[in-house]
């Protein structure tokens, strides 16, 4: 479905803003077509040339490859006035963007970054809540690569925001995906809980803050849902939705050996993400609070429900 399909609000002064959006990924493209239907135009970065992504209208996809070099021109970018960056860290740990492209942006002299980190940089808190003034203490060397990275985007010397993102949910990516495939797992661990939040939300929040040139004061905001609660109370919710039967539970201390390293430090941390920056002073206002309505819109999405999801409301 076109994500467009329901977009109703353009920004103020949208055809000021040329937007680079850098990873034409999950978040890289959603994002761009919520720009699109708020009016504004850009470009999306694809490391594949050859693969065809389709764009909207007022926007053209640029190569950029950390691993070979591809890397758009000063002149392929004029205009550029705002950058977000979805591209994750290199295996080394370094930040592709600032090692390949740092130096055309400051050329270019973009009013607005926003870059898209991880709430992993919070570590461990035993289920604790963390807000943007938290103590960082990473456990994993990719939260700890994650970290370096931000800071690093800090120190770039441009007004940088860094949003703090936990696990990311929408159409196409969600535990109906993995209810109708076969591929859930009903895990319980005393006390565990997990933090979410819907792609709509976070381009909704990106283009938020963009648009206010006030909220730059803002230099780390976390993008998370208001609820923060056990992964088997969102599948359960799934599977009701789905009218489908629960896979059968597994307790985390007996198959926690068997998980992948990356998953089970996933289920090592428990944390509560605050998003009272987000939500209460800096004004935007979730399209999805909890994983209900994002998946009741995932589900109206992906079955092709006319004026489902997509854009607007939340921008
Ligand atoms: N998934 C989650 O739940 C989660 C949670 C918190 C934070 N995050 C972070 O949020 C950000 C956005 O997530 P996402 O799910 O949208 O990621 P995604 O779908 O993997 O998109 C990332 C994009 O970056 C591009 N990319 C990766 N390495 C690159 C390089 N070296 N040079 C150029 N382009 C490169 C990828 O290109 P290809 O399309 O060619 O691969 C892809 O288009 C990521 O930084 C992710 O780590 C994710």
């Amino acid at each position: 479905m076109d994500p467009t399909a329901n977009s109703t609000s353009v920004l103020k002064r949208a055809e000021s803003v040329k937007l680079l959006v850098l990873g034409g990924g999950y978040c890289g493209q959603r994002l761009m077509h919520h720009a699109a239907a708020a009016g504004i135009n850009g470009w999306i970065s694809q490391r594949d040339p050859a693969a065809s992504l389709a764009v909207p209208a007022g926007w053209s996809v640029i190569g950029f490859d950390s691993e070979s070099d591809l890397r758009p021109s000063h002149r392929e970018l004029s205009g550029l006035t705002h950058v977000v960056s979805t591209i994750a860290p290199d295996p080394g740990g370094e930040d592709p963007v600032l090692k390949h492209l740092g130096g055309l942006l400051l050329e270019l002299k973009p009013a607005w970054l926003g870059y898209l980190s991880t709430t992993g940089v919070y570590g461990d808190t035993g289920g604790a809540w963390v807000d943007e003034t938290s103590a960082c203490q990473p456990a994993s060397g990719r939260s700890r690569a994650r970290l370096a990275c931000e800071l690093c985007w800090q120190a770039l010397g441009l007004p940088v925001q860094i949003f703090r993102l936990p696990a990311i949910y929408g159409p196409g990516r969600n535990v109906l995906e993995d209810l109708r495939n076969g591929r859930s797992r009903l895990l319980h661990k005393p006390g565990q809980v997990f933090c979410r939040v819907h792609v709509d939300d976070i381009c909704g929040a990106l283009l938020h803050c963009l648009q206010h040139p006030d909220h730059q004061q803002a230099r780390v905001v976390n993008v998370s849902d208001d609820e923060p609660c056990a992964s088997s109370e969102q599948l359960g919710y799934g599977a009701h939705l789905l009218g489908r039967s629960l896979p059968p539970l597994q307790r985390f201390a007996e198959v926690s050996a068997q998980m992948s390293p990356m998953a089970r430090s996933f289920w090592q941390e428990n944390r509560r993400v605050s998003n009272q920056l987000l939500c209460q002073q800096l004004g935007y206002q979730l399209r999805y609070p909890s994983y209900r309505e994002g998946l009741r819109a995932c589900l109206a999405e992906e079955s092709g429900q006319a004026g489902a999801a997509g854009p607007g409301s939340a921008t």
